[in-house]
């Protein structure tokens, strides 16, 4: 793959295994506009190359994804919109072909976690944190977790992870149905590429089928989960020009350690 990503995100090929890691360790992997722009595009490049069956998602040690980065967050709150490197890569994370494998290592946060639920295949280690701090940053859930989440979890778990913000460990991940496997942190990485892997010597056409039988459900078939996406979008950009989240970004990015 010769594009030309940002070093914080790193594309590679593993047989035919597209291997996206994120690699921005000094902020445990909070996601910025580059950042998203460059993962749709390396998605967009996978979903292109005829030589790649399968996408796998990882991220560092301790840090799988901190979510959004807040000081982008009181840039969208200045000009009261989500930016378009954001929706671009919820669109394409809604809408990618082949099948998404993620390994998570520690921290799953904000969109680190509701990313999780468009995924075919979740690994996790045991020293997985799952956590969506939404409402106490002012905001509400989005990438069509508000309708993938309490399909998935039931509504009382999901409220609990969404709306309550309360943190999961992966073996409640695991238990309530987020993810699909725990394995110790230092087996993570294998596991999720070995996982990929067996996906991707599947024969191809009736993996895509498969998969395009089992995400046609009805509520939550693709159109659904677009149009939710836009929905949270324009409450989300609501909310960030809100008072409660300019309160609850400033108290972060000046939070004295
Ligand atoms: N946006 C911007 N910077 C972030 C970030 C984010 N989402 N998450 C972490 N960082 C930065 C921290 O500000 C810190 O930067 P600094 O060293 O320049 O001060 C660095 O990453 C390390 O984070 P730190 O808080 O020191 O690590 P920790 O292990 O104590 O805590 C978190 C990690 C992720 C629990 C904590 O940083 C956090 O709560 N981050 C915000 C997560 C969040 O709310 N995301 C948005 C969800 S919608």
């Amino acid at each position: 793959m010769s594009q030309d990503l940002p070093p914080t995100v790193i594309a590679e090929r593993d047989g035919a295994v597209a291997v996206l890691r994120l690699a921005r360790a000094d902020k445990k992997n909070a996601l910025t506009s580059d950042m998203y722009a460059a993962i749709t595009s390396a998605w967009s490049a996978a979903e292109a190359d005829d030589a790649v069956a399968v996408h796998l998602w990882l991220g560092l040690p301790g840090a799988f994804c901190a979510g959004n980065d807040i000081e982008d967050f009181l840039e969208c709150a200045r000009t009261g919109r989500l930016g378009s490197e954001i929706l671009d890569f919820l669109h394409r994370l809604a809408t990618l072909e082949k099948p998404l494998v993620i390994g998570v290592d520690g921290l799953a946060i904000g969109v680190g976690t509701t990313a999780l639920l468009h995924a075919d295949l979740v690994v996790a280690s045991d020293a997985s944190l799952f956590r969506t701090p939404f409402t106490d940053l002012g905001l509400v859930p989005e990438a069509a977790s508000s309708l993938l989440g309490p399909r998935r979890l039931g509504h009382a778990v999901a409220f609990e992870l969404l709306a309550l913000g309360a943190p999961f460990d992966a073996e409640r991940a695991r238990a309530v149905g987020l993810i699909n496997r725990v394995v110790p942190a230092a087996d993570l990485e294998r596991t999720a590429r070995d996982t990929a892997r067996a996906l991707a010597a599947k024969p191809r056409a009736a993996l895509a089928a498969a998969r395009r039988l089992l995400r046609d459900v009805p509520g939550a078939g693709r159109a659904e989960i677009l149009a939710r996406i836009e929905e949270e979008a324009a409450e989300f950009a609501r909310r960030l020009a809100s008072p409660e989240a300019a309160a609850a970004f400033t108290a972060f990015v000046s939070r004295k350690k």
